[in-house]
């Protein structure tokens, strides 16, 4: 059996007497236009970036969450009714022009808080100093760029359509309006990016917006509070920081009654990052669920094809980027890698030495890409799915691969994986690079047709020997990469998902259009010009 323990690691740790982790936070969240300090139940916000003292590691304490529910669930869905009032309240009403202007604005405070937001990912979910900069940056220029896509769609709609049907002439335009109350739940992993780039597109349409915070990174959310506060009016976005399960079904389980007294769902749409289970419970908590937009990002199991003549120095340095990128917790890495068996052990050894070479580290250590995952049971989890392999007869190549202290894990190497292992199937969601061979590319066709995932694959190798795979790839998942890894951007390409990996798209217009309802107006040609001037 392996001893998994790396003692060696714990130096790595900060003295708890030097450390300076942020000032304590206080439990906010935001509803009804004000910032709320929670005089209830509340949680300690325990860093797995943890200190050491005298020979031992300890959480790190960064201050405390609110565990809120059925009551403030309560008070934001009342102010989020008095702002929308069926579209016709204050928001749906603002003139398209002055809710892009309280976006503009909202994005000039997020940048304002860039190096703040920042430091609270790094000790909140352990992400490294250069990546926590980037999501908050990225983020500023989506929104920004969310508002350019606004204005290029808007040119667009105010062209007048024109068709014909039974010899008569129909004209036409085209008005967007907002779905309602949107429901928004972002993923410990981007809890800034894929939190703005739900509630932003979501505001932008008119939306009124109720956002449930992310299980880690809810102090860096909080920092974005009286920035929603200034910009935008009461009512119109709440956060609402706490447990999943208090929140969530009382959410989305707001009704209200119509004329013929049955229940409707008050919410009209949900933006979902996160994990099945839970997608399946909030959406059964609907009164009404046939009447819900949806949007959702969930599990994944990305792979890596790497064909005979693929250029192995660059598909090997990209793959393990991508696999292992953030400790391999994103929904796009490459999660296993199949490779043409003339290539196997010219592969397995290139990702070793390549892995080898990672450094290991604390989320501010110059050049650190390995650093504290913020899930406390994540090391056994990983240990659980190598120690399957292992017995099943796959080998970990790299050095001291998988052995880890508290928080912190060497990344693993393992190559033999075959379909008898949990990794092939399963998505790890962390730091360990699975490696099977393959003879016959149509065995790797028939993996992923077996697989309940559809998010992304990535295939490496000149074009005439990749196109028949990709274009097999095609049927079974939303985006296929060529001689690339697999990864959300550029963020004016759809990202998409099929099957268990999710259901929507979101991109810089996908988003408007995923939280909005396009309305025509049809009417003589000159009558619909002048509708159209006077939108
Ligand atoms: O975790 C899922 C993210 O949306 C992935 O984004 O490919 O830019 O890292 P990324």
């Amino acid at each position: 059996m392996t001893t998994w323990d790396d003692p060696a690691l714990l130096a790595m740790f900060p003295e708890a007497d030097a450390a300076r982790p942020p000032a304590a936070a206080e439990p906010t969240w935001l509803v009804d236009g004000e910032v709320r300090v929670a005089d209830g139940a509340a949680r300690e916000v325990l860093s797995r970036v943890a200190l050491r003292r005298e020979g031992t590691l300890s959480p790190a304490v960064l201050g405390r969450e609110p565990l809120l529910g059925a009551p403030e669930v309560a008070l934001a869905v009342a102010a989020a009714e008095r702002a929308y009032q069926g579209g016709e309240g204050l928001w749906p009403s603002t003139p398209i022009e002055q809710r892009m202007k309280a976006v503009l604005e909202f994005a000039a405070a997020v940048e304002s808080k860039v190096d703040a937001v920042a430091e609270l990912l790094m000790w909140e979910i352990g992400k490294p100093r250069k990546s926590a900069r980037d999501e908050v940056s990225r983020s500023v220029s989506y929104i920004r760029e969310t508002v350019s896509a606004l204005q290029r769609l808007r040119s667009r709609d105010l062209e007048l359509l024109s068709a014909s049907a039974g010899g008569i002439a129909h004209f036409a335009h085209t008005h967007r309006r907002p779905l309602g109350l949107v429901v928004c739940v972002a993923p410990f992993n981007y809890p800034i990016n894929e939190f703005l780039t739900t509630v932003v597109p979501a505001l932008l349409m008119g939306n009124v917006v109720i956002a449930k915070t992310p299980r880690f990174g809810a102090l860096a959310n909080a920092l974005l509070f009286p920035a929603f506060r200034d910009c935008f009016p009461p009512g119109v976005v709440a956060v609402l920081p706490g447990e999943g399960h208090s929140i969530l079904p009382a959410l989305m389980g707001a009704s209200r009654v119509d004329v013929a007294g049955n229940a409707v769902g008050l919410v009209s749409a949900l933006a979902f990052i996160g994990g099945e289970g839970a997608a399946n419970a909030i959406l059964r908590a609907h009164p009404t669920p046939f009447t819900l937009h949806k949007v959702l990002g969930l599990g994944a199991k990305n792979v890596a094809v790497v064909l005979d003549d693929a250029d192995l120095e660059a598909a090997s340095a990209a793959i393990v980027k991508g696999a292992l990128g953030f400790n391999g917790q994103r929904c796009t890495a490459e999660k296993i890698v199949f490779v043409a068996r003339r290539q196997f052990e010219p592969f397995v050894q290139r990702a070793v030495a390549l892995v080898e070479a990672l450094q290991l580290g604390m989320p501010w250590d110059e050049g650190a890409t390995v650093t504290p995952m913020p899930e406390p049971n994540k090391l056994a989890a990983m240990r659980a799915l190598l120690d399957d392999a292992q017995a099943k007869g796959a080998t970990i190549r790299n050095r001291d691969g998988g052995r880890g202290l508290f928080s912190l894990m060497r990344p693993a190497v393992v190559a033999e994986v075959n379909a008898s292992m949990r990794l092939y199937h399963e998505e790890q969601f962390g730091p360990i690079l699975p490696i099977a061979v393959f003879d016959e590319p149509e065995e790797v066709v028939e993996w992923q047709r077996r697989s309940p995932f559809g998010q992304q694959a990535a295939v490496w190798g000149a074009p005439s020997a990749a196109r028949a795979l990709v274009r097999r790839f095609t049927r079974f998942v939303s985006r296929v990469n060529v001689n690339d890894v697999c990864q959300r951007g550029p963020d004016a390409f759809g990202f998409s998902a099929t099957d268990k990996s999710g259901f929507g798209t979101l991109s810089l217009e996908d988003a408007l259009l995923a939280f909005s309802r396009p309305v025509l107006v049809q009417a003589t040609e000159q009558q619909a010009l002048e509708f159209s001037r006077s939108r």
